[in-house]
């Protein structure tokens, strides 16, 4: 953890700001062991591995398997990203250029990879956090850039300030509980005239995962070991993966064909795919099949989000026919 950092801190209850309160190690510019504190309500919390943890409090059903299944994940595919293709589709119409000089939240970060391209594409500073021991991920992929913090910490108790120019959220959103206090939580730490960009599952268009792949997630995988689980989604992998590659892709590609690609099950979806390589995918099918709660949205509820948060200037647009990506600026 940077000094810095401490300008983005709140106490997640009384939203004092927090101050450190010992340093045990450092290495550079870096607090690796320490602790901070609210100097309001007298609770403290551990900086570990270069990382706070402000996590205590508001448990809620499937949390620490929310937590671990994604450790496990983040760990297993830490290396995938090459380049931002992705990134910048799921925050589309946002544009690199739309980086410079703003200070950036990252909502749920995972591996950490989004909040360096963030960082690469000329934003102020970066905070990234993440419920699970991702941030270890996280925070060893960005550790090299000196505007890009990590925070181990959850939605439902954020410890931020209201400072952020933009904040994404991707892929995070599904698997909370209760989503829409989740969003109205991150809208409140926009500034003024702030932008605000989500990517989640979508209703439509996604009768294929709605009634073969999560039931299979809800009935069998959850009772699985999670080796178990990366053994099967190797194998759906090795199937989607050749798909991909040998029909979807080429039909996709040849314009009078193009159309009977869009007709196949999750066509828009493994069209796009037949351009990432096999582990992207694999990531993709695995994170798919471990989430404890997975939700799929209607486009009327993520405009309403949005409506309901008093956010103008809403985009919301379909991405491969089978989830959403919304963006909305709060007006001050
Ligand atoms: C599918 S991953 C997406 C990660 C990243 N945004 C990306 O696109 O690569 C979902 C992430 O949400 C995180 N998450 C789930 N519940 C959370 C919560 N209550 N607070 C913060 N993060 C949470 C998980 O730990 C996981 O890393």
């Amino acid at each position: 953890m940077k000094e810095d950092l401490l300008k983005y801190l709140v106490c997640p209850d009384c939203r004092t700001p927090l101050a450190l309160s010992s340093v045990l190690k450092t290495e550079g510019e870096e607090i690796m062991e320490g602790s901070l504190g609210c100097p309001r309500c007298s609770v403290s919390f551990p900086v570990r591995g270069g990382v706070p943890r402000i996590l205590a409090g508001n448990e809620y059903r499937l949390k620490e398997e929310t937590k671990n299944r994604f450790a496990f994940s983040w760990k297993k595919f830490s290396d995938i990203y090459e380049d931002p293709k992705d990134f910048l589709d799921w925050i589309h119409p946002k544009t690199r250029d739309f980086f410079k000089d703003r200070v950036v939240l990252d909502a749920g970060c995972g591996s950490g990879q989004h909040a360096v391209f963030a960082s690469e594409f000329g934003a102020r500073e970066v905070v990234a956090f993440d419920l699970s021991p991702a941030v270890d991920v996280a925070f060893r992929h960005s550790r090299t850039k000196d505007n890009v913090h990590v925070v181990q910490a959850d939605m439902y108790r954020l410890p931020f300030k209201s400072d952020y120019d933009f904040l994404y959220c991707i892929g995070v959103l599904q698997h909370l509980p209760d989503t829409k206090e989740g969003f109205r939580r991150l809208r409140s730490l926009l500034k003024p005239g702030g932008w605000m960009s989500v990517w989640v599952y979508g209703y439509e268009g996604a009768w294929f995962i709605r009634r073969i792949v999560d039931p299979a997630r809800k009935f069998v995988m959850s009772r699985l070991p999670l080796p178990a689980i990366l053994s099967l989604s190797f194998l759906l992998t090795a199937i989607l993966y050749f798909l991909a590659k040998v029909v979807y892709g080429p039909l996709s590609r040849f314009r009078p064909a193009k159309h009977l690609s869009r007709r196949l099950p999750l066509g828009d979806y493994l069209s796009y795919m037949s351009a990432f390589n096999f582990t992207y995918l694999f990531n993709c099918v695995f994170d798919q099949l471990i989430a404890p709660i997975t939700q799929y949205f209607k486009e009327e509820e993520v405009r309403g989000w949005f409506e309901n948060a008093g956010l103008k200037d809403i985009g919301l647009t379909r991405r491969n026919n089978i989830s959403w990506r919304a963006t909305g600026r709060n007006p001050g």
